[in-house]
């Protein structure tokens, strides 16, 4: 079987690691949540200071076999990359280009054997401009604030929905005026709205794209 590789893009919170994750695991592709990588960079930086940008070939970055956890400098940082300090932070972190051309380049080389489902801004316009399938999730500020509110009241974080759907405009607003690759839809993506989709159609959605070029 031909092995293709799939740019999943959209605005915070539009579920894209939970379809990104579900697609990889149907097809046995490996599944890269690009995110995580900023978000990793981005503690570095809380942890240790502006200057670890000078130094970004020390930090070494890993997911664990199921994609879900990540490794920052062989630490499990998988829940720390989830804190509201580095949500409000990685934005501006991942607008430094030398974070970028960094994480890029690594993307880059994952990627290159094919069977790559990848999920984050640029993946499309700019990591994998020739990747073969390519999404761009979209919902409304207010449906990706209450999912994202569900995930927090999962893991027991305390937050109010106001402040989420503040959060995630802010965020989407940053990223998408970026100098540096900004998030936008690249013109060949399929563009998928998730506001009145269930996860099961989103994926059989993409499911069904994929199998056509496979
Ligand atoms: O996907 P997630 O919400 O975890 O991404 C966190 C942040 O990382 C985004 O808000 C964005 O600033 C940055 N990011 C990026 N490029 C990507 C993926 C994420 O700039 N490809």
């Amino acid at each position: 079987k031909n092995k293709i590789n799939i740019a999943i893009d959209g605005p915070a919170a539009a579920g894209k690691s939970t379809i990104s994750k579900r697609v990889a695991k149907k097809l046995g592709y490996i599944y890269i949540d690009t995110g995580a990588m900023y978000r990793a960079i981005t503690l570095h930086v809380i942890r240790h200071g502006d200057a670890v940008l000078d130094h970004l070939e020390d930090v070494d970055i890993r997911f664990g076999a199921s994609g879900t956890s990540v490794f920052l400098n062989g630490e499990d940082v998988s829940q720390d990359i989830r804190s509201q300090e580095v949500t409000q932070r990685v934005s501006e972190v991942s607008s430094q280009h030398q974070v970028r051309s960094y994480l890029v380049s690594m993307q880059r080389k994952i990627a290159e054997e094919k069977g790559v489902v990848m999920d984050g801004r640029d993946i499309g316009s700019t990591v994998l401009p020739e990747a073969e399938l390519k999404v761009y999730m979209k919902a409304s500020a207010e449906i990706r604030a209450k999912r994202r509110l569900e995930e927090e009241e999962a893991r027991g974080v305390k937050i109010d929905i106001d402040t989420l759907t503040e959060q995630i405009i802010r965020r989407d607003a940053l990223d998408m005026n970026r100098e540096i690759s900004p998030l936008v839809k690249a013109p060949d993506a399929v563009l998928l709205d998730s506001s009145y989709m269930s996860i099961d159609e989103v994926e059989d959605k993409i499911i069904k794209l994929a199998e056509d070029l496979i």
